[in-house]
């Protein structure tokens, strides 16, 4: 160890476990190096050091990639380190260490506000993309922060109010994302704001002591929220290392309690050590930028195209071929890069308008003409509107695009409604009234009802909020040059009636979970819903073939599980098969179905390929509170294997017979 504990004053000890400034550790009077930790997990979001302690700071230029929830769509572990890789550079490049992402909180509610920040409703998939994300940082020298351990699902009070979560929920839902995702040992992991049943995510001995460490083998720093500590010896106490920011009675606190005995020197090493070893993980890393800044766009621009998401198209509108194509609505000049808030980036790329980008590729096949631009602004809206729609009348096809932006979807608020406002969703109608050929891009950080206007429209596309890249890479799927392959991580539901958390259920102090583990598909399925999109929905302009399925047993719950896929369109496309577990019958209520393995493949025209996953023992089990472990219980499970949720190509049936023993004795 280069930083020897043993230099320290009990005094520098005590200042180490909370930030000298709002972004960097304590130096021990000038015997450490510093740590700068910034945000964010969809780019860079720094201020720059030369006005960190000016009046009015400056937050520098990065490259604003595609958002976490974007990220998820790709479904592919290769972009989520691709962009991390990109992210690192940015990094390097500005002297930050360690970068306060990813967010792997379970999308609980379409509501909540940083959903463009998360990646998705399902476990599996938000944490193995965050697995990869926190490798591609690392793997440059960067440190990872993941982020905020847990159950803080909305925006709403979230400093305040105690989310009340069965253990079993806690477990099955809301931790194995960063159970997942800690096998990439990220340098910290970040506390909640929230309480969680009833104690501060801060200062809760059970979440960061039994959990992340005993149980998840967590090795590095637990880290605060910025201002999620309340008091730092209890803080200290029940396993936090470092408190974020600064906060004048910090040092009391902890003197305090040491000097009466109840912080006890050992408990303060302990945390100083972990400290001492993020600053030299940091300082010893090799950090080496090598991507240029055009480089970093076109990364962006690559990982834009792996996670568009293809909803709807009828009579082949898409791709986009000749014709005379109008192209108006919210964003097609500049639509929202990402969310607000503290993942908000500020990037100095110049957008690029869809007009421009659909021309460019269409050439002289196409007259790509453009209206003014219709968005919020009703004044502004209503001259125009009209013009669009004379425009329109004129079109043979019609590209609007509608959606939110930072303002509406953003840190420290939750949605009230997931509709389009309705200046947009009024304008649509309208135009679905004058074109039958009309190309929908939605731009939004969650799921949106469309159920106003879905049924007249031909085609959807969702772009969610795709970076700088988003443009370029949109164009290139309209126009055919790429064939989607985007999946939905969260379900779309026909409206926010229907889903299984409306607003948070409590009072004004506790948000109850009363739905328990049926969050997202797992509610829609169990509970046969109908909704507007499943989960892991996405088409192409390709279609494939399943076929040949195979299961082998290796024990009684270690399967080997494989399939073709075959592309029978005459184009190249990526598909994105999902593997999904039902227990047939169970003495707990389960989930209709679990996703429990994914991949993505890359088909030639014609191409077949084999796709062999291992499920073991987790992939069949659910966490039983009386036994206190992971339980498979015996008896009958299906394997599901489909191109989204609810489009289950393959089926078989299974038979898990381990030693009575083993099993408790109900149900029999
Ligand atoms: C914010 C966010 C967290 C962010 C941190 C620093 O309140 O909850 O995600 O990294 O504070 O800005």
């Amino acid at each position: 160890m280069k930083y020897d504990i043993g230099q320290l004053t009990i005094d520098e000890k005590l200042k180490l476990l909370s930030g000298r400034t709002c972004w960097q550790t304590y130096d021990a009077e000038g015997k450490l190096p510093e740590v700068f930790l910034s945000d964010g997990p969809n780019g860079l979001r720094m201020i720059d050091k030369k006005t960190i302690s000016a009046k009015t700071q400056e937050t520098i230029k990065a490259t604003a990639m595609p958002n976490i929830s974007f990220i998820a769509n790709t479904w592919n572990v290769d972009m989520a380190y691709l962009d991390a890789q990109t992210i690192a550079d940015d990094c390097i490049e500005n002297d930050a260490d360690v970068l306060l992402g990813p967010g792997v909180n379970i999308k609980r509610t379409p509501l909540c506000g940083r959903n463009f920040e998360y990646f998705s409703e399902d476990p599996l998939l938000a944490g193995t993309l965050a697995k990869a994300y926190i490798e591609g940082l690392q793997d440059k020298g960067i440190g990872a922060s993941l982020k905020h351990f847990c159950a803080n699902n909305r925006e709403y009070d979230r400093l305040f109010i105690s989310s009340e979560v069965d253990e079993r929920t806690l477990r099955e839902i809301y931790m194995p994302a960063f159970e997942i995702a800690i096998q990439a040992q990220p340098w910290t992991i970040m506390c909640s704001y929230n309480p969680v049943n009833g104690v501060y995510a801060s200062e809760n001995a059970w979440l960061l002591k039994d959990i992340l460490r005993d149980e998840f083998c967590f090795n590095g720093v637990i880290v605060s929220d910025w201002e999620a500590v309340h008091q730092s010896a209890r803080a200290a106490k029940a396993g936090l290392d470092l408190e974020m920011p600064n906060r004048a009675k910090a040092y009391e606190e902890l003197k305090e309690a040491y000097e009466s005995g109840w912080l006890t020197i050992e408990e303060i090493d302990t945390h100083v050590q972990r400290i001492l070893e993020l600053i030299e993980k940091s300082k010893a890393a090799k950090k080496e930028i090598t991507f240029t800044k055009e480089q970093r766009h076109e990364n962006a621009v690559k990982i834009a195209r792996e996670g568009i998401v293809l909803l709807k198209n009828e009579d082949n509108l898409l791709p986009l071929k000749k014709g005379n194509i109008l192209v108006g609505g919210a964003g097609y000049e500049k639509p929202p890069f990402g969310g607000g808030g503290s993942a908000y980036v500020e990037t100095d790329y110049p957008v690029r308008s869809l007009d421009k980008e659909l021309a460019e590729r269409l050439g002289e096949n196409a007259n790509v003409f453009t209206s003014p631009r219709t968005y919020f602004l009703h004044l502004e809206f209503l001259f125009n509107a009209n013009k669009l729609l004379e425009l329109a009348s004129e079109a043979d096809t019609v590209v609007y695009c509608v959606g939110t932006n930072q303002d509406i979807e953003r840190e420290s608020i939750d949605r009230t409604h997931i509709r389009l406002n309705a200046t947009q969703e009024n304008f649509l109608l309208k135009l679905l009234e004058v074109n039958q050929n009309v190309v929908v891009v939605v731009e939004t950080g969650s799921a949106i009802d469309m159920s106003k206007w879905i049924d007249r429209v031909k085609s959807v596309v969702y772009l969610s909020y795709a970076g700088e890249g988003g443009q370029e890479a949109l164009a290139d799927v309209l126009t055919g040059k790429i064939c989607p392959s985007g999946k939905l991580n969260e379900t779309f539901p026909l409206s926010l009636d229907d889903a299984p958390v409306k607003n948070y259920e409590g009072n004004l102090f506790v948000d109850r979970y009363p739905e328990g583990v049926f969050v997202g598909y797992r509610y829609y399925d169990t509970f046969n819903k109908n909704v507007l999109f499943p989960f892991g929905h996405g088409i192409s302009y390709a279609q494939f073939e399943y076929s040949d399925l195979r299961i082998q047993k290796i024990t009684e719950t270690d399967y080997d599980v494989s399939f073709d896929v075959k592309n029978v369109s005459s184009i190249a496309a990526k598909e994105v098969p999902q593997i999904y577990v039902r227990d047939v019958f169970a003495s707990v209520s389960r989930p209709q179905k679990e996703l429990r393995a994914f991949d993505k493949i890359a088909l030639a025209p014609g191409e077949t390929k084999r796709v062999s996953v291992k499920l073991n023992a987790r992939a069949f089990a659910f966490y039983s509170v009386p036994l206190k472990k992971w339980y498979v219980e015996n008896g009958m499970f299906e394997i599901l294997v489909g191109s989204s949720s609810r489009d289950i190509r393959l089926r078989q049936k299974i038979q898990i017979e381990q030693p009575k023993e083993e099993q408790t004795t109900f149900p029999s």
